[in-house]
């Protein structure tokens, strides 16, 4: 039994995510863990709220409420709609948790003693109409590296760049919209990345295995000049700057910068859920310390393009640098990265309220169907498209006509000649022989696929998988074979039977919740198919089944064209 770690990139606080925000991380994180613990793996499954930071505070400015009772409100939406998709993690933490402070400024604490933090004097941008200085995303501007007139002081959301609000052209106050912003002298934290540039480097180019979209991004801002980053914020919510437990002399009133903690809440959050489940301070260092028992973890961590330089970067220097100190952090072993989703030939934008957001679509259909079409259509090679038309055919082909359909022919003929148990009789034949080969074959692709995380080929292959079925029963015939020789129909239902049993298994990370429902119609278990001949017996005659509700209904035209009218313009 293998141990996996699986990490989603922890979404912001501030609203419901978008659909792309969604297949960008959680989603494929979740049918990564479904599928590693359906195979038998120990899984520890991490998400959480990234709380801190201006996104945080201007949301719950616009909301006029405090900051604390903001995030902690919309923690339970978030948790409550990740509920909804089924996305099945062990422990959906909080980045404003006490473990993830006091982690925080442990790491700071031990980045100090390897020397990898420096004390600089710099000017910042001060507004004198908002009375405070504008960090972040307090100030907009215009992106210096692409020209995007909506660049946010932390990062360019069109070209993806890390900035500095010093960076922008024409900065303007996030805030009030003001102008009259001028520069004044304040203390910071940087975080001495350059010094360990030529570590990353090694590390990086010898990932092999690791997306090309992954290490192009990482190798990109090497090969530009890595630039120490300021890791403290003249602000009042975040994790007070601390060494350790001991005060920092110099940094009262600040604390760290949203991007310092966030990567941290990935171990905290397994404290988190340690502490809510009873267990022991080892039972969580068991994954995340290597000489704790984590030596043989493989951890695993799943993100949008514009999170790469945050995770191949920022947090292993702060991963290594501890390390440097002779304690014994879990280093990341694999890194999944997506590019964009976008929405009807434009971008998703939150910020702009575009496209379909995580409750919307749960208002219209159940998880199964967004699941599906996502993360077949999912951004690995390049960004994807969300159209209304194909997800209705998506939905509608794969899942109505070749998913659906063959649990709702194979158990409505059984119970109408057989009755409600799988039937005696007959011996699989030559027709049972080919397909038990054929789906040898593409199951072990299959598997194949899910092992390296290629969604899209898995995808196509579970589908393929399906459709198997549909080609048997239609040429197999057990309507015809059933007025002659109804021990042959035995036979075809017995296997059909013992395919719907088989999809109930090999679906499941897909769409859990049609899946749960095909192995309860047939009573059965989750086991993993080894054998595929053993599979198909493994529903003996006799085992009593019913005929589950249908699994999902047909999008029909006037659907698609209401929903594509509701979703037209922007949030309100
Ligand atoms: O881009 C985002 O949504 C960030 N909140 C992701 C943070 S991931 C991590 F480092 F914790
Ligand atoms: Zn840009």
């Amino acid at each position: 039994m293998d141990r996996v770690l699986i990490t989603s990139a922890i979404p912001y606080i501030n609203g419901v995510k978008h659909l792309g925000n969604l297949v960008g991380s959680q989603l494929p994180a979740d049918l990564y863990a479904r599928y590693r613990r359906g195979r038998g793996d120990e899984v520890l499954f991490l998400c959480a709220t990234d709380e801190h930071g201006t996104p945080a505070e201007l949301a719950a400015a616009k909301a006029g409420k405090p900051v604390a009772e903001y995030c902690a409100e919309m923690w339970q939406v978030q948790k409550d709609l990740s509920d909804g998709f089924r996305l099945s993690f062990d422990r959906f933490g909080r980045s404003s948790s006490p473990q993830n402070r006091a982690l925080t400024q442990h790491f700071a604490g031990r980045l100090d003693a390897a020397g990898l933090i420096e004390e600089r004097s710099e000017t910042q941008i001060y507004s004198a109409v908002d009375g405070r200085f504008l960090p972040d995303r307090y100030i907009e501007g215009t992106c210096p590296n692409c020209g995007y007139d909506k660049a946010r002081g932390d990062q360019c959301e069109n070209c993806t760049k890390p900035l500095d609000p010093t960076d922008l052209i024409d900065p303007r106050s996030a805030i009030s919209g003001s102008t009259e912003l001028e520069p004044r002298e304040t203390k910071h934290l940087y975080l001495r990345q350059s010094a360990m540039a030529d570590r990353l480097r090694d590390w990086i180019t010898t990932r092999a295995d690791w997306p090309a979209l992954t290490t192009s991004i990482a190798l990109k801002w090497l090969d530009e000049g890595l630039r120490d980053r300021g890791i403290t914020r003249d602000l009042d919510w975040g994790v007070p700057v601390k060494k350790g437990d001991a005060d920092w002399p110099g940094m009262e009133g600040k604390v760290f910068y949203v991007w310092f903690d966030a990567p941290i809440e990935y171990i905290a959050c397994a404290r988190e859920w340690a502490d809510a489940t009873g267990r022991s301070e080892a039972d969580w260092q068991r994954w995340w310390r290597t000489e704790h028992g984590a030596d043989d973890v493989r951890y695993v961590q799943f993100m949008g393009k514009d999170n790469v330089p945050f995770h191949t970067l920022s947090f292993p220097v702060t991963i290594m640098g501890a390390n440097s100190t002779g304690e014994d952090w879990k280093l990341v072993d694999y890194i999944k990265s997506f590019n964009y989703l976008n929405y009807q030939g434009g971008q998703f934008s939150t910020s702009q309220g575009r496209g379909v957001f995580m409750d919307q679509a749960l208002e219209i259909l159940p998880a199964d169907y967004w699941r599906w079409y996502l993360l077949r259509n999912a951004p690995e090679g390049s960004d994807a498209e969300f159209t209304w038309e194909t997800f209705q055919a998506a939905s509608n082909r794969d899942l109505a006509d070749v998913l659906g359909n063959f649990v709702s022919r194979v158990t409505k003929f059984c119970r109408s000649k057989f009755g409600e148990e799988v039937p005696a009789g007959g011996a699989y034949g030559p027709a049972e022989a080919a397909v038990t080969a054929d789906l040898e074959r593409r199951v072990r692709a299959f598997e194949a696929h899910m092992d390296a995380i290629e969604i899209r080929k898995a995808a196509a292959e579970l589908r393929a998988i399906w459709a198997v079925g549909n080609e048997y029963l239609q040429s197999a015939a057990p309507w015809a074979a059933f007025k002659e020789d109804p021990d042959r129909a035995a036979a075809i239902i017995r296997l059909s039977l013992n395919l719907v049993r088989l999809y109930g298994i090999l679906s499941a990370p897909f769409v859990p919740d049609a899946a749960a429902a095909m192995r309860d119609a047939l009573g059965t278990d989750a086991d993993w198919p080894g054998d595929i001949a053993a599979a198909l017996e493994r529903l003996p005659a006799g085992h009593p089944f019913a005929v589950p509700d249908n699994l999902f209904a047909k999008i029909t035209d006037a659907e698609r064209e209401e929903w594509a009218a509701r979703f037209a313009g922007t949030r309100a």
